[in-house]
């Protein structure tokens, strides 16, 4: 079959070929990069972790000396770049069904990860021999091809990745267990229904972690919040000189540092307080604004105990809070996270992290008592207004409901084929 290309995704192509080359250039040797593809449809932290390992198998090798010019000795710069593979919307829906959200907002969702160097959009699903040898090609200069250890099936019925595996350049990384897109459509449909009617305690009434609608077939996995992948998500990550996101925080720093000294700043730190429930644009959207205007940006996810529909008259997240931080802590626009927060401002919290300026994911929540918590400590209350992209998450759940009959005859071929997944998994080592 012949691969989709765009015109974009040729010019995408032509900026990578140029980039390769100032890499060259700079350094005399070549960074390793590691490709990941996909639909990274309604973005979660089990695609986020995907990427975190590709980018760990490349610093592996860089640092045995597997990379094309070996080893990350040289000033203890990271020489790897992960570029991730962005599937068209055109293609998802040929080959899966269709997306729920559009590219421009999966873009959004990718490019914020911290582990993402670079994007190529408009990608085929299919890694046909033409397009395996372009991503091998000075053009892209693409090391080695990652994938989950759940298979993946073209149309036909074939392995996607049978020509990268041939040539020995095809790597395997853990699938995170407990979340998938096909089980937030399912949790999103509940969530629309049940939020119709508020004040039905029938639908969609526990969060991730109790009882399930009977509507829905579920797999009994469960995402396990470890200490370690806690960690491994809330280490920072440096950037080869020639990426594209070392350019990008340079330029950050800077400005913030001009910024400081035209306006005799102290050090500003803007905490955030929202559910974060299914990360999305809008939220990557949100945490960036903060990050123009403060120094540090605290992301609060709020604990569940505050977020009952006792609590709230809303449906309950659809996500524990552990599940919601994780996705927050691999945003690069957040400096770190409070998993399970209060979620009202308190003395306390103002002191401990040395507030200047609160955020509330949702405007309509900020209560007389945050103001006068806030008048008292001198903090800024700040409103950030949605421009491109809606935070709300029941935005995305109409638009799966308004589609309902499609999306539920691809969860029926989905959840199939991730029952198999769940039936032949055997233990992969995580990275
Ligand atoms: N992935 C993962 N863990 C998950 C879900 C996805 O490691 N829980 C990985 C996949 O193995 C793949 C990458 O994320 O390497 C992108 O996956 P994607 O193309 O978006 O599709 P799916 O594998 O179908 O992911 P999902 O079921 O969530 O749509």
């Amino acid at each position: 079959m012949i691969p989709f290309v765009s015109s974009s995704f040729l010019l995408v192509g032509a900026v990578a070929l140029l980039r390769a080359k100032k890499t060259l250039k700079k350094t005399g040797r070549k960074v390793f990069r590691v490709y990941v593809d996909g639909c990274f449809d309604l973005m979660h932290f089990g695609h986020a972790n995907a990427l975190r390992q590709a980018r760990a198998i490349a610093s592996f090798q860089t640092s045995t000396g597997g990379g094309k010019e070996g080893g990350d000795a040289e000033g203890g710069e990271a020489e790897v770049e992960l570029i991730v593979g962005l599937v068209s919307d055109e293609e998802i829906l040929r080959c899966k069904g269709p997306p729920v959200l559009p590219e421009q907002e999966r873009v959004k969702c990718v490019r914020a990860v911290k582990w993402v160097d670079d994007i190529i959009a408009n990608v085929p699903y299919e890694l046909t021999k033409e397009f395996v040898e372009e991503l091998f090609s000075e053009k892209y200069g693409i090391d080695c091809i990652v994938h989950g250890d759940d298979p993946c099936y073209l149309p036909d019925g074939t392995d996607a990745y049978a020509i990268p595996k041939a040539l020995g350049k095809y790597r395997e990384i853990k699938r995170t267990e407990g979340v998938s897109t096909t089980d937030l459509v399912a949790r999103l449909l509940e969530y629309a229904d049940a939020s119709e009617n508020t004040t039905s305690k029938s639908a969609g009434d526990e969060s991730s972690g109790g009882k399930r609608s009977e509507k829905n077939e579920r797999h009994e996995a469960r995402f396990c919040t470890t200490a370690s992948r806690i960690a491994q998500f809330a280490a920072k990550v440096s950037y080869s000189k020639t990426s594209k996101m070392h350019e990008e925080t340079e330029k950050r720093k800077t400005d913030k540092k001009q910024r400081k000294n035209e306006k005799n700043e102290e050090t500003t730190c803007c905490y955030v307080v929202g559910a974060f429930d299914v990360f999305n644009a809008g939220h990557v959207e949100l945490l960036e604004e903060c990050s123009f205007v403060a120094d540090k940006v605290v992301c609060a996810v709020i604990a569940d105990e505050y977020l009952t529909r006792d609590q709230t008259n809303q449906p309950p997240p659809m996500l524990n809070q552990s599940e919601r931080a994780m996705s927050a802590i691999a945003c690069r626009h957040c400096d770190d996270v409070v998993v399970g927060a209060p979620a009202r401002l308190t003395d306390d919290i103002c002191k401990t992290f040395n507030v200047t300026a609160v955020v509330f994911e949702d405007d309509d929540a900020v209560t007389e008592r945050d103001r006068n918590v806030c008048e008292k400590n001198g903090v800024q209350i700040l409103s950030v207004k949605e421009r491109v992209f809606s935070r709300k998450k029941l935005t995305i759940a109409k638009r799966v409901q308004a589609n309902r009959a499609l999306f539920e005859e691809r969860q029926k071929r989905k959840m199939a084929s991730e029952k198999a997944y769940y039936e032949q998994k055997a233990f992969v080592a995580e990275d």
